[in-house]
């Protein structure tokens, strides 16, 4: 169960969700490429976290949803370690608020960050993987892209679209043996949900049939699984991850 000699290339690899994956592959073998957008500190103290449990990691800053920046980045990254062998399409954000009163940018900003620049760069890595003929590329969508959310039309929309784009992706590189999944969360606790009030995390919980909120290293278990080499007959799929609350596919 090794990704000894992998590159991988983890989005939002800063913080929450995107550090455990950026720890565990990097436990298993891989250099870890750990992005981030605003947080270079953050970045650092990742792969600080990389490097005290024997692990090579890098940070690398860029805006995943602008396409110049992906390219150059992808090139960095190959010049120094190689093409990337794993992606995990993982930066997100969340804009909230009711439709009526949404902004037009907070639909863009939303959209572009969790579904344009899943795109961008898997588009940016493809091709590498393609002539290796061995790749992975990992979605981070979300439980609200399945259930729907009040409040989260955006989020709800570009997590959904997520799915959307994990199975026609899984379809066009299939017979290069790059495979494509995404990994679907519910509730897990991290800087974008301990922001939630506590009545809210409580109602949250009562929907939960394992009864807690999930952690960065739940989620991180799951992607780990879709990047072995013994995973690569799985591809179009989603895992849910959310402690039984949707058990649906
Ligand atoms: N937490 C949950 O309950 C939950 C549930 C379902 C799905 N998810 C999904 O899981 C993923 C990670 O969530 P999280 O809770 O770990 O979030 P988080 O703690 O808020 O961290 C977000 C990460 O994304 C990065 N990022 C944001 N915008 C970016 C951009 N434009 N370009 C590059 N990086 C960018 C941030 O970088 P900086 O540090 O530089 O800001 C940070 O590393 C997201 O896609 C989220 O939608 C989360």
């Amino acid at each position: 169960m090794s990704l000894d000699g992998k590159t991988a290339l983890v989005t939002g690899g800063s913080r929450g969700i995107g550090r455990a994956v950026c720890l565990r592959l990097a436990a298993m073998g891989c250099t870890v490429w750990v992005n981030y957008v605003s947080n270079p500190s953050a970045a650092d103290e990742t792969v600080q976290l990389i490097e005290e449990k024997g692990g090579i990691g890098r940070s690398i800053g860029f805006d995943v949803a602008d396409g110049g920046s992906v390219q150059k980045a992808v090139k960095h990254i190959t010049s120094e370690s190689g093409g990337p062998d794993i992606l995990v399409n993982n930066a997100g954000i969340t804009r909230d608020g009711l439709m009526a009163r949404m902004k037009e940018t907070d639909w863009d900003l939303v959209l572009d960050t969790n579904l344009k620049g899943a795109f961008l760069c898997s588009k940016a890595v493809m091709r590498a993987m393609m002539k290796k003929r061995w790749g992975r590329i990992i979605n981070i969508s979300s439980v609200i892209g399945f259930l729907g959310n009040g409040g989260q039309v955006n989020y709800g929309a570009a997590k959904a679209g997520m799915i959307g784009l994990t199975k026609s992706m899984a379809r066009e590189l299939a017979p290069r043996q790059v495979t494509v999944n995404s990994v679907a969360p519910g509730y897990i606790v991290t800087d974008m949900t301990s922001s939630l009030p506590e009545d809210i995390q409580e109602t949250i919980r009562a929907q939960i049939p394992l009864g807690t909120l999930g952690t960065p290293e739940d989620v991180a278990g799951c992607v780990a699984f879709l990047a072995l080499p013994e995973s690569g007959y799985l591809t179009g799929q989603t895992l849910h991850v959310n402690g039984g609350m949707y058990m649906g596919n």
